[in-house]
């Protein structure tokens, strides 16, 4: 069977959230964001080891929290990208699944899918069709209309062979290159094309007060 580390992003500050603490705490329905996917991990037969990113002030609360028997709780950086490469330096799977906290709901089959295309691809994301019409912006003027048929919004969990991961993210570093999702990085700097499987509309990422109470709903 394969087996994976879960490395849950959590060193993020929260800012469009508007709350004096990171979003990552907050409860919603009795439960703090954080812990649907920790406990989603904990609860997954392949998940071998699990490792939080933690931004600064919230270390002593996690560590005390969830460090444990193959949990590990460590510091991340001032980037979602660098926060993701400390936490690839502490996973010692074969593979790696690389989670957003702020995406509290997670569909077990919509995993189990991407675990099965991570198998054959290497490198494969969670993504769902655009819904809206998109265009580009050139001050209050409409650009060019992008084909929506051929969008995707990318979601979390994103899959990676272990190896395969950790090479694009020190050409990035190299080239100073800044991602803000990995499959970005495995299609700039390695020759693997990433894959994507159906995402659910329900996990979106908590940014915003409206998505508080959005979450309410559907968690
Ligand atoms: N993240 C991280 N390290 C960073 C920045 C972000 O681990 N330096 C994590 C966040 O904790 C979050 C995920 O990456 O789970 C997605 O980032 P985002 O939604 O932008 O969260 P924040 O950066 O915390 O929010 P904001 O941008 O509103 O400040
Ligand atoms: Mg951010």
């Amino acid at each position: 069977m394969m087996k994976y580390s879960a490395i849950i992003l959590a060193a993020g500050s929260g800012t469009r959230t508007g709350l004096d603490y990171n979003k990552i705490l907050a409860k919603i329905n009795n439960k703090k964001v954080i812990d649907y996917s920790f406990d989603f991990f904990s609860n997954h037969d392949k998940c071998s080891e699990i490792i939080i990113v933690s931004s600064d002030c919230d270390f002593n609360y996690l560590y005390d929290r969830y460090e444990g028997e193959n949990v590990f709780v460590i510091i991340g950086g001032n980037t979602r990208q660098e926060s993701v490469y400390k936490g690839l330096n502490k996973a010692n799977s074969d593979y790696v699944l690389i989670h957003d906290s702020a995406r509290p709901f997670i569909n077990s089959t919509c995993v189990d899918n991407l675990l099965s295309n991570l198998v054959e691809t290497n490198a494969s994301t969670l993504a769902v069709p655009v819904t809206d019409s998109v265009v580009r912006s050139s001050g209050n003027r409409l650009g060019k209309q992008l084909n929506r048929n051929e969008l995707l919004a990318i979601q979390t969990p994103q899959g990676f062979l272990r190896e395969l991961i950790v090479s694009a993210h020190d050409k990035a570093i190299k080239a100073k290159y800044i991602a803000t999702d990995d499959t970005d990085l495995i299609a700039k700097f390695t020759d693997v094309t990433p894959s994507y499987v159906m995402g659910d509309y329900r996990s979106i990422k908590l940014t915003t007060r409206l998505d508080i109470k959005l979450l309410e709903v559907i968690l």
